[in-house]
Parts: C-alpha cells; sequence; structure tokens
C-alpha cells in the first residue's frame, strides 16, 4: 500500500543499530509547542497506531488569547495521562516503541520545555533513541504519511499556520530551503486577531472554535461577498514574502467604521459579518496565491532546474490549510502551471502528535543526525528556528514579474 512499506521492509540497520525490519518499527511522538498536548504512534508504513490530542481552547477563548505560563500548566497536567491512553489506544507496552521524536522549535519555550523534558525522561529510561523534530518541518512532511508515492522529495510547500507563513523547497527532513516568509503577523494569527474583534466567539456556534474555521464558516453566510475589498499587501515587492498586518489592521478600521455606523452594542457583532469574512477570505487568498505563483515560476526558471523538467509538486499544510476556499485557490493556481497539488487530511493540518511521529519516521529512515540520538542532554528546546537553507535574496534578485492567475469564483 505504501511506497515507505517497501523501504522499511528490506530491513536497514542504522549508525545506532536501530533496526527498521520486517518487524513494524514504532515511534512514539510528542507535540507541546503551543497550547495543544498531541501524542501518537505512528508505524514505519505510515500507519497511525494511536493520536492523542487535549486542546487548550477551552481555556485559552476564555481569556482571549494563550498565557504561556497557562499553557505550561496545562500541558504538565495532561502529558503523563495522554501518554498512557496513547499506549492503551495502540495496545503497545513502551518497551516495543522504536524511538521517541518530540517538538524541540519552533514554538513558546515554556510549552516546548514539557514535551522535551517528557520525552527526555522517557527515552532515558526505556533507552531508546530520542529524535528532535522542527516544527514547520513536521507540517511540511506530513501530507506524505498518506501520500507517499505521489509526493517525492524534491517538492514545494506552503505552510500556513498561527505563527507562521513561509514558502520552501522540501528535500528530506532537515533538507528545506526558504523561499520567502512572513514580513510580520501569520495568517491565521490575523485570522484568530480578527475574529476575536469581529466578536465571532460570542455566537454559540463559534464559541469555541479557533478564528480562522470561523470565518470560513461565517463567510458563507455572505449575501453580498463583494461589499468589502481589501488592497493587496507588498503589491511592489516581486519575491515570496508575506504580509499579513495591513489586512487586519483595515479589517479592525472596516470593524469599527460599521459598529459606529450601525450603532452595535458593546456585545454585539455587525451585522454583515459573513460579507466581512467573504471580502477577508478572498483578500487572504488573493496573497497566498501571488506569493505561490512566484514561488513556482521561480523554481521553474530553467537555470534553476529544482525539479529537473517537471512541474513541482505543491504541498499546503499547517492550520491555514484547513480552509477548503483557501486551498482550493491554492490547489487551482497549481493545476495552471501543471503541479499536482495536496494537503494532509484535515485532522493532520493542524497541530498533532502524528505529525512528528511521522517526522521520526522519516528521520528513522534516511537516518540523519544519528550522533545525536543517545546524547538525550544535547537535545533541548528553540524558541525560533529557521531552515538549513535560504534562497530568499536570489527570489528578490530574480524579481519576476508574474501574469496573476485569479481566484475561483
Ligand atoms: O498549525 P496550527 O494548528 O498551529 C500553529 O502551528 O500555529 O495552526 C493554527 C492556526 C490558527 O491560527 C487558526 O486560526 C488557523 O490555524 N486555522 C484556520 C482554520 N482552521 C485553523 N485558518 C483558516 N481556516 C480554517 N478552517
Ligand atoms: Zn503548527
Amino acid at each position: 500500500m505504501h511506497a515507505l512499506r517497501n523501504l522499511a521492509g528490506n530491513g536497514k540497520a542504522n549508525a545506532f543499530g536501530v533496526w527498521i525490519s520486517r518487524r513494524l518499527s514504532y515511534v512514539l511522538g510528542i507535540e507541546t509547542s503551543c497550547d495543544d498536548t498531541g501524542i501518537a504512534i505512528v508505524d514505519t508504513t505510515g500507519r497511525v497506531r494511536a493520536n492523542v490530542l487535549e486542546s487548550q481552547q477551552e481555556f485559552h477563548t476564555r481569556y482571549g488569547g494563550i498565557i504561556p505560563p497557562r499553557a505550561q500548566d496545562l500541558h504538565r497536567a495532561r502529558i503523563e495521562s495522554a501518554y498512557q491512553r496513547c499506549l492503551a489506544e495502540a495496545q503497545l507496552k513502551p518497551e516495543q516503541l522504536t524511538a521517541i521524536a518530540v517538538t524541540t522549535r519552533p514554538g513558546l519555550p515554556l510549552s516546548l520545555l514539557v514535551g522535551v523534558r517528557f520525552a527526555r525522561h522517557l527515552a532515558r529510561r526505556l533507552q531508546k533513541p530520542l529524535l528532535p523534530v522542527h516544527h514547520m518541518e513536521a507540517h511540511a512532511l506530513q501530507a506524505r504519511m498518506e501520500h507517499p508515492q505521489q509526493i517525492g522529495f524534491p517538492f514545494l510547500c506552503l505552510l500556513a499556520s498561527g505563527g507562521h507563513c513561509q514558502l520552501v523547497v522540501v528535500n528530506g527532513p532537515g533538507r528545506l530551503t526558504l523561499l520567502g516568509q512572513t514580513l510580520d503577523d501569520a495568517p491565521g494569527e490575523a485570522f484568530d486577531k480578527i475574529g476575536r474583534r469581529l466578536r465571532l466567539h460570542i455566537l454559540p456556534e463559534y464559541r469555541l472554535w479557533n478564528g480562522g474555521r470561523a470565518i470560513e464558516h461565517a463567510a458563507q453566510l455572505a449575501s453580498d461577498p463583494l461589499a468589502y475589498e481589501f488592497p493587496l499587501p507588498l503589491a511592489q515587492q516581486r519575491n515570496c514574502n508575506f504580509s499579513f498586518a495591513g489586512i487586519k489592521n483595515n479589517s479592525f478600521r472596516a470593524i469599527r467604521a460599521r459598529e459606529r455606523a450601525e450603532r452595535t452594542p458593546p456585545d454585539g457583532v455587525i451585522s454583515n459579518y459573513g460579507d466581512f469574512c467573504a471580502g477577508l477570505l478572498r483578500a487572504v487568498s488573493r496573497h497566498l496565491m501571488h506569493r505561490t505563483q512566484r514561488a513556482i515560476e521561480y523554481c521553474l526558471q530553467p537555470q534553476m532546474r529544482l525539479f529537473g523538467d517537471t512541474p513541482p509538486t505543491l504541498v499546503m499544510s499547517g492550520g491555514v490549510a484547513n480552509n477548503d476556499a483557501i486551498y482550493a485557490n491554492i490547489a487551482h493556481l497549481a493545476a495552471q502551471y501543471g503541479c499536482r497539488s495536496f494537503r494532509p487530511s484535515k485532522r493532520y493540518c493542524s497541530d498533532n502528535g502524528v505529525m512528528i511521529a511521522w517526522h521520526g519516521v522519516e528521520q528513522l529512515l534516511q537516518d540523519k543526525e544519528a550522533s545525536l540520538r543517545f546524547d538525550y542532554d544535547r537535545i533541548d528546546i528553540q524558541g525560533s528556528a529557521g531552515f538549513a537553507e535560504s534562497h530568499e535574496e536570489a527570489v528578490t534578485a530574480a524579481a519576476l514579474k508574474c501574469k496573476w492567475i485569479q481566484p475561483l469564483g
């Protein structure tokens, strides 16, 4: 069924004798970089054996945002029971695990610490290799778990989440090349702040939803989807960077103007919030499309030959990839260039333990950085972290002018 089954099935001992054999190997993944405690077990064929996810959304919604020390307390209180539930769900004993993968970077340092300390302790006790995982890399590789044959290295990836927005060429675990990134806010962050300012959370159906999900749903209620227009960010900059702060500030201004005009009470929502959300989604889609289009054209330049003669495969991942309207536009753009496009299943677009475990599987199969694996104390957290290589300057120097593909609908 999976290409990786063959890879694993041949039996291969790496530098530290971790035997990836005909017998299945199981990797435990631990994710605590932000406000979700995710623990999962994935085997070397890409089958998910257990997936436990404890969200802190309900708590943080009450306070209007994540309070890092409180997020840390909640991770601490939940991590052991999440681990026990994960083992029970997989029907495995701890000794049967092959390796332990954990998010070490980037993320909220207090949250990362809980996962890394737990993973270190576990790895030492079980004498298993400990695999450090870059959170954004894990988002980027996740779609390969479900489409191993279709998504080979290298591929182009748009990462859009609550903390990041990046375009990268993915050559393998630890081998990502940055083409562009956000200069200010991330799109998910903008959605969350705008959703909060709109006060969507006071509508019962959106009470426990993140801003992006609520805005996506509200946009479907629009009766005049063209009522709001937003200026296009970075229109003069011919690179692959992003900016969402302008869209956010324009949103705040438009909401305030509407509230004044219709005298919205302090605990109310503007009457045409659906129209507003449709305009916002269109603006974000267009910006993501433009920068991704330039990235595709950059990769396709004859002198680059990043992907040989074939059009690059395009993957979108991160929490914002849950958005059907945005993803449909990205897939539409890709199709115009003959590129195939993929995103992970929705349950794996947002933060979860499966993507961390899967990154661990990819590391085991590629035998990367093996020397770190039993040196538990060398594995530590990093609040911010980039990628191995950057083509940002080359992208800017190329200054490619594109004939824009129009969004759908
Ligand atoms: O990847 P993720 O779970 O966490 C980070 O690594 O940041 O992404 C979370 C972000 C949130 O900001 C949320 O607003 C956004 O993903 N998001 C969405 C949708 N679902 C989640 N944005 C747009 N549309 C959605 N359906
Ligand atoms: Zn994430």
